[in-house]
């Protein structure tokens, strides 16, 4: 099986960003950490990371065009309002678990209470950490089998 893992705008900084609601690993630290857990369980996780918008709908069209058994993405604040990331969602066939390191519905700012792609995934996953990626590794490789 093989997984496609999306991160988003500003996850580059994971680790020195926000930490008190982040936390301290960094994109590396989660993108080693999910690719070992997948392993045993017979799952390539090939991760990208994009500040861009259209990077990110291009990624999801290339698990479309190379038959990817999955994406786990974490859209960062694009959740909060790309159309054009829930059109791509939609578009394609690989089922798309979205992820996120906090719990956005419970946070501060009004705006992070709605995710316009939700609608387009198959599953969500947030406020855990890691652990939301390694439930959406789990939650794929049941939804193949
Ligand atoms: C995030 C939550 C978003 O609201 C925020 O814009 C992010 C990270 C998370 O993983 O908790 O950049 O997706």
């Amino acid at each position: 099986m093989r997984i496609l893992m999306i991160n988003g705008p500003n996850l580059n900084l994971l680790g020195e960003r926000e930490t008190a609601i982040y936390g301290h690993k960094t994109l590396k630290d989660i993108e080693r950490e999910v690719i070992d857990y997948a392993k045993p369980l017979g799952i390539d996780v090939i991760p990208y990371q994009s500040n861009l918008e259209g990077i990110i709908i291009d990624l999801l069209h290339y698990a479309h065009h190379e038959n990817m058994d999955g994406v786990i993405l974490n859209a960062a604040a694009y959740t909060h309002y790309s159309y054009a990331i829930y059109d791509a969602i939609k578009a394609i066939t690989p089922p798309v678990v979205e992820v996120h390191l906090s719990d956005p519905s419970t946070r501060e700012e009004a705006f992070r209470h709605t995710s316009v792609i939700k609608e387009a995934c198959v599953e969500t996953f947030q406020g855990n950490h890691i652990d939301s990626y390694l439930a959406a590794v789990d939650f794929l490789e049941k939804h193949n089998v």
